[in-house]
């Protein structure tokens, strides 16, 4: 057993226009960092949290990273890869904001998941860490969605086909796309994001052009289609009932589309928004377009991230 590991998890980007729930795809930055070594006391302390400004709770109960690393000490506990008295000590550095919509609270759950399974010298299989982030990020959202969780835990771009059970399948992705993710200083709470959807009274039209929107952009990801991929980020459902949340968002996707991106639509709950892209320098142009549309439209200041998607996942970074 290392005295000490530190394993990097991935920012992400889900729902990705008419995926609500059921899309995502990681970023290569920017990413949480988590750091486990191994303690005399039982369970799971976190000893440590930065970057978050003071905000977030060393109560392993109620950080995410703390709640996911205690669902899997617990589950190695179960198949006697940890002894029953095993202790983690955790330090949680945030290195992305908070309420972006860049899926913070899954990158946490999954690097304290990941964190104690490296710790104890990887007995969970990749695919069992799922469950124990998902514990995390329930905590955080009100509900255990996927669509970031499991892009940053296994990289890429990923489709959650069902939910009971949960079933996660790899789409490829096409060489050349490049994603443009700009995130405006304002905040918005996922659960609060999440509260205006329940009980909305979509409509059928409104279902079936997610649905066609959903089907195209898994066919155009296939073909390698960019064009096709770019014409399905639409989404008629969540997208207009949480545009209001973001200000400038009009205006931003109205700049993303000028500077020539495929698509265009909110990140996760926002209020960060993506923009798809063929080859670096539209995405770049798209992204400078965007933080000047969110600064001329409604006076903020955003940070853009231009890159592809990241096919790697959650990693340990201590290790040659
Ligand atoms: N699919 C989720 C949502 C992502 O849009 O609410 C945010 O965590």
């Amino acid at each position: 057993m290392p005295p000490r590991v530190r394993v990097f998890a991935p920012a992400s980007v889900s729902n990705v226009g008419p995926g609500f729930d059921v899309l995502g795809f990681a970023l290569e930055r920017p990413g949480d960092v988590v750091e486990a070594e191994a303690a005399d006391e039982p369970g799971v302390r976190i000893v440590e949290v930065a970057g978050d400004g003071g905000e977030l709770s060393t109560d392993p109960d109620r950080n995410v990273a703390g709640v996911a690393a205690r669902s899997a000490l617990s589950a190695l506990r179960g198949i006697g890869a940890a002894a029953p008295d095993a202790g983690v000590r955790l330090r949680v550095h945030k290195r992305m904001p908070l309420a972006s919509g860049l899926g913070s609270s899954a990158a946490s759950s999954v690097a304290g998941a990941l964190a104690v399974n490296e710790l104890f010298g990887r007995p969970l299989e990749r695919r069992a860490l799922l469950d124990h982030a998902l514990a995390g990020e329930a905590v955080a959202s009100g509900s255990a969605h996927a669509d970031n969780v499991a892009p940053s835990l296994f990289g890429g771009f990923v489709l959650i086909r069902t939910y009971d059970p949960i079933d996660v399948i790899d789409l490829p992705v096409p060489e050349g796309l490049r994603v443009a993710v700009v995130h405006p200083h304002c905040r918005v709470e996922t659960s609060k994001a999440r509260a205006l959807l329940h009980g909305h009274p979509f409509t059928i039209e409104q279902a079936v052009a997610n649905l066609g929107n959903l089907a195209a952009l898994v066919v155009g990801l296939h073909r390698k289609d960019l064009d096709l991929v770019g014409r399905s980020i639409e989404d008629r459902m969540v997208e207009p009932l949480r545009a209001p949340l973001i200000p400038g968002f009009a205006a931003v996707k109205a700049a993303a589309r000028r500077a020539g991106a495929l698509g265009c639509s909110i990140s996760g709950s926002g209020p960060s928004v993506f923009a798809l892209a063929d080859g670096d320098e539209t995405a770049a142009r798209a992204a400078a377009a965007m933080v000047d549309a969110f600064r001329d439209a409604a006076g903020l200041d955003a940070e853009s991230y231009v890159g592809p998607i990241d096919g790697a996942g959650a990693r340990r970074i201590d290790e040659p």
